[in-house]
């Protein structure tokens, strides 16, 4: 663990996708800071790998297996969460379907694609909102934390149906801060660029990966070679 000021202490935080990448960073950094982290994930492997390194690092951190497209599963998730730490205070809606994704001409994404996308970057945060809106409402506090994409702005083509769904993103935020920033709920939205993760370095590792994904996320033409 790093010296940090505890500004966390004692609250617990669900981050959804947490297993790896960017949501894993933000675990490590929340146990940092004295919070009981969730990992929330379909890969469960991953996912209790990830907790055991933060509670080997004095932190404190649960894996549970979660399909946040599922409404049953994120309420298992959440009950779950509340008998082992107790109210949840803190919601980060990271987990997406992205470094996974084939970039591809629009009229050629499978519907059953494009759904699933939406399904998990879209609803997926609805379904945990609403899990966790009623600890949030007794204690008068809290935070939800919804994960964007600037390909929102850069319109990055092949990925019609990811750039899509991480502006409804936007828009979800907005709307559900209006609804809930009376109470004493705060609901904001985070739009990171590229950055490089475990689960892109390979792609990455390569000149022309690399060339590929700058090329991606500026909304560039990427190399034939
Ligand atoms: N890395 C980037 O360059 C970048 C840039 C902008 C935005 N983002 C966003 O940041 C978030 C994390 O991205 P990342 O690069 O770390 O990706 P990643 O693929 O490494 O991590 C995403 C995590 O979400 C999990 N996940 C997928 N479907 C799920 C589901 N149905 N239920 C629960 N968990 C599920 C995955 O198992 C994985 O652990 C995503 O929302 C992504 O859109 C990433």
């Amino acid at each position: 663990m790093t010296a940090t000021s505890g500004a966390l202490h004692g609250r617990v935080a669900i981050v959804t996708g947490a297993a790896r990448g960017l949501g894993r960073a933000v675990a490590e950094r929340y146990a940092d800071e004295g919070a009981h982290v969730v990992i929330a994930d379909t890969l469960i492997d991953e996912a209790l790998d990830t907790a055991d390194d933060i509670n080997r690092g004095g932190g404190s951190c649960l894996a549970i297996e979660t399909d946040v497209s599922s409404s049953s599963s994120v309420a298992a998730m959440t009950t779950a969460v509340r008998d082992t730490f107790g109210p949840i205070s803190i919601l980060v809606n990271n987990a997406g379907l992205v470094a996974d994704l084939p970039r591809q001409p629009f009229d050629e994404i499978a519907e059953d694609d494009w759904d699933r996308v939406m399904a998990v970057n879209v609803k997926g945060m609805w379904q945990t909102a609403k899990a966790v809106v009623g600890d949030m409402r007794s204690a008068g506090y809290g935070k939800i934390i919804n994960v964007s994409s600037d390909t929102v702005l850069s319109g990055v083509p092949g990925l019609l149906h990811y750039v899509s769904s991480k502006g409804a993103v936007w828009s979800f935020t907005r709307a559900l801060a209006h609804e809930l920033g009376a109470e004493g709920i705060r609901v904001n939205a985070v739009a990171p660029g590229f950055t490089e993760t475990a689960q892109r370095s390979p792609m990455a590792a390569t000149p022309v990966g690399a060339a590929s994904l700058a090329a991606l996320f500026l909304g560039l033409r990427p190399p034939t070679t």
